[in-house]
């Protein structure tokens, strides 16, 4: 999809979506939710040529999990706010289009449903404030099949949830972010906000799940590298969709740092602001093994369900086979050692 058709999709969804709902899955701490695809807009290619016949392939792994295409979905609360059946669709789409769902602590549905579906996910995690449900949770999840965690260590710039009404969601979303909980867990919790992780939780979190262990959030190559040293088996660079402290950089300005300064010792991947195959393109030359994919995919779960977001999925996996031949290389990681990217000055 062009970028023109991903905001007709985003168009659709605001007429279908109570306001509320729209405008909290659009919040930023500055500026438009598409600054930082902009960004992505902005890095120049340096296309190869000369390189015979060339058979794009776009298939890939990630932490040793097989995907068709590295174009993976970001976890986003409350899905069930896009689509009654929230994650359920989405891992449906996944599974159709051959890729990975990130499942948010702030799922609304049992993780035994969105497993059903088929597709490969990681569970994504805050630190409740009771760390003893961390754990559980985490271990639940892992339970239920996923096949890593995903340690959200950003500090969003928004406190968005309690402009949310709950209309569509009739428990309201303190209650739903708690589906994986039992009513006991739900009591000992309550309301309370999430802690801030440090670098302890992620072997934590690796002995209590038997999981490797993914950061997100990382925008600077130290933090990459402590949390890598720590036992980290990847890191995804990551703004949260432009919904971190205002003024920060965009995470397409932070990818090259972290890449190398995690090397070959982990997997990077990047999200935030991508819409099209190009961007996934840029990040695969500017060294990311996947990228998520967030509001594209919840506006297009809002708009047509699992079929609109496995469309959404393949459209991009199409284009970025054509951008990689167009640039003269069969592979992402081709793209990278061929040094095809350039980010323009921030
Ligand atoms: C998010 N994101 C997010 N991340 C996370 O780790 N846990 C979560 O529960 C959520 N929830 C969430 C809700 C909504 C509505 C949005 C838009 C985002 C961040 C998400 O995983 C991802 O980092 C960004 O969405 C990527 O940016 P784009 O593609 O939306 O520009």
């Amino acid at each position: 999809m062009t970028r023109a058709e991903i905001e007709r999709l985003r168009e659709r969804a605001r007429a279908l979506l109570p306001a509320h709902v729209f405008d909290y899955v659009a919040a930023t701490a500055d500026g438009s939710s598409e600054a930082e695809a902009d960004r992505w807009d902005a890095v120049r290619f340096r296309p190869a040529a000369l390189r015979g016949e060339l058979d794009a392939q776009v298939a890939t792994t990630v932490l040793g999990t097989p995907v068709d295409h590295p174009i993976l979905l970001a976890p986003m609360a409350q899905q069930v706010a896009a689509h009654p059946d929230g994650e359920i669709e989405m891992a449906r789409a996944a599974a159709a289009s051959g890729t990975l769902i990130g499942v948010s602590t702030n799922t609304a549905i049992p993780f035994a449903r969105i497993a059903e579906q088929g597709a490969p996910w990681w569970f994504q995690t805050y630190l409740l404030a009771e760390p003893a449900l961390t754990w559980a949770l985490a271990e639940r999840a892992a339970e239920a099949g996923a096949a890593a965690i995903l340690l959200t260590v950003e500090l969003t710039a928004l406190r968005v949830e309690p402009h949310v009404e709950p209309v569509n969601w009739p428990e309201g979303p303190a209650r739903a972010r708690l589906a994986n909980l039992t009513a006991d867990e739900r009591a000992l919790l309550g309301d309370r906000p999430a802690r801030n992780p440090g670098l302890d939780d992620i072997a934590r979190l690796r002995d209590v799940t038997g999981l490797p262990v993914v950061v997100k959030g990382v925008l600077r190559g130290d933090d990459a590298r402590r949390a890598v040293d720590a036992g980290a088996a990847g890191v995804v660079v990551s703004t949260h969709g432009h919904r971190r402290l205002a003024g920060s950089i965009s995470a397409v300005d932070a990818l090259g740092e972290v890449v190398e300064a995690v090397g070959a010792d982990a997997e990077v991947s990047v999200d935030s602001g991508i819409r099209d195959g190009r961007h996934v393109l840029a990040a695969l030359a500017l060294g990311a093994r996947a990228v998520f994919v967030g509001r594209p995919a919840w506006w297009a779960l809002a708009a047509d369900g699992a079929d609109g977001v496995a469309r959404l999925l393949d459209g991009m996996a199409d284009e970025l086979r054509l951008a990689l031949l167009q640039a003269g290389v069969a592979t992402g990681a081709e793209a990278s050692a061929a040094r095809l990217a350039r980010v323009t000055g921030w």
